[in-house]
């Protein structure tokens, strides 16, 4: 079967916005440095599968991500197309390199923990919003669009777990500078469906309208699909996913692949709910950056689907 047969459930949103991060997230954890033409053509592929946010990179320091070190030349190769898509920034310097290029969103990332401050940003917990506030003001000024991430939401590799009211007040503090939305980070993939839906009511609660919420889950545990209904229970329509399963954090070991699109793209589908993503476009984008890296996709649809025959 190439397909899910379809069987909806009352209660969940009828359309979901798929956020890939497979170009970012992923290639910034790659072993091997992938040349910038096959991150174009990566990025180009997955806007013409259908995908409507494509992450492209990231302007952080050179030194600290050297596998996106290409940002300049990639978003010149994209040309017009690449100015709207998103690109991590972390600092004033970072923004003003996008700003150079045209840029048109950013996407600023701040950590729920002390330990993933220092490690991740060089930073403390209170620190980062000295940086990230002047970053998201000049971004505004320019009529630049801003997403927040927070990560180690649900559970820190130094810190171990990580209080739902500790993560809402970081979350709160980051969106509240003047982001659009607030994309939830389970950086190590340690999340649990309880715990999902305890989250996502404490964000409301706290004042955070379900629409400016979006989730991002790694798969190191397989939780990543549940975590999905739990939230697509609560409301949520924004999910960041990541080609292939591609993924990690350079700064949180623990961290492997994100939810993979073609996982999340079957089981929407599965449900009825629409996406708008082309299935067999993004396993054969996969399959084809598998082929340049060496190694087959993580993804257990892309390898069922590629069996398939
Ligand atoms: P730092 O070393 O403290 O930076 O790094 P600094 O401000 O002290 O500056 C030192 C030098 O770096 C200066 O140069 C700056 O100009 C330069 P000098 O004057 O010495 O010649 N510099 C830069 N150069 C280029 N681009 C920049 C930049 N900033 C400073 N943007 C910094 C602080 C934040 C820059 C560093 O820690 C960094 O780049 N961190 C990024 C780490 C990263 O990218 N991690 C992965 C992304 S986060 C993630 O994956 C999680 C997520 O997926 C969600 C989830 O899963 O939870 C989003
Ligand atoms: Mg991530």
């Amino acid at each position: 079967m190439d397909r899910p047969t379809v069987v909806t459930v009352e209660g969940l949103p009828e359309r979901v916005t798929i956020y890939e991060v497979g170009a970012r997230d992923g290639l910034q954890n790659e072993a091997a440095l992938v040349p910038t033409e096959v991150k174009a053509e990566l990025v180009t592929r997955l806007l013409d599968a259908g995908l409507p946010v494509v992450e492209a990179t990231s302007f952080v320091h050179p030194k600290w991500v050297p596998q996106l070190a290409d940002a300049a030349e990639l978003m010149t190769l994209l040309g017009e197309r690449g100015r709207d898509l998103p690109v991590l920034v972390p600092n004033e310097r970072g923004l003003d390199r996008a700003l150079e290029l045209g840029c048109r969103h950013i996407a600023i990332f701040g950590s729920a923990t002390e330990t993933f401050a220092a490690k991740n940003l060089n930073s403390t917990l209170d620190g980062q919003f000295a940086m990230f506030e002047p970053t998201v003001r000049r971004a505004r000024d320019a009529g630049v669009d801003v997403r927040a991430y927070v990560s180690m939401c649900f559970g820190d590799p130094w810190e171990g777990a990580v209080p739902v009211s500790q993560v809402v007040e970081v979350g709160r503090r980051l969106f509240d500078l003047g982001a659009s939305q607030l994309s939830i980070g389970d950086t190590i993939g340690v999340g649990t469906a309880g715990h999902v839906s305890a989250l996502v009511s404490a964000f409301v609660d706290a004042g955070l309208g379900i629409e400016a919420l979006a989730m991002h889950f790694h798969d190191t545990y397989g939780q990543a699909l549940a975590n999905t209904l739990a939230a697509l229970q609560a409301g949520v329509t924004t999910f960041d996913a990541s080609a292939g399963g591609l993924g990690g954090c350079p700064y949180a070991k623990s961290a492997t692949g994100n939810l993979a699109t073609e996982d999340l793209v079957w089981f929407l589908t599965g449900l009825g709910i629409e996406h708008g993503v082309d299935l067999d476009a993004l396993v054969a984008t996969s399959s084809w950056l598998a082929g340049h890296l060496g190694r087959p996709s993580p993804s257990a649809v892309v390898r069922a689907l590629a069996t398939a025959g």
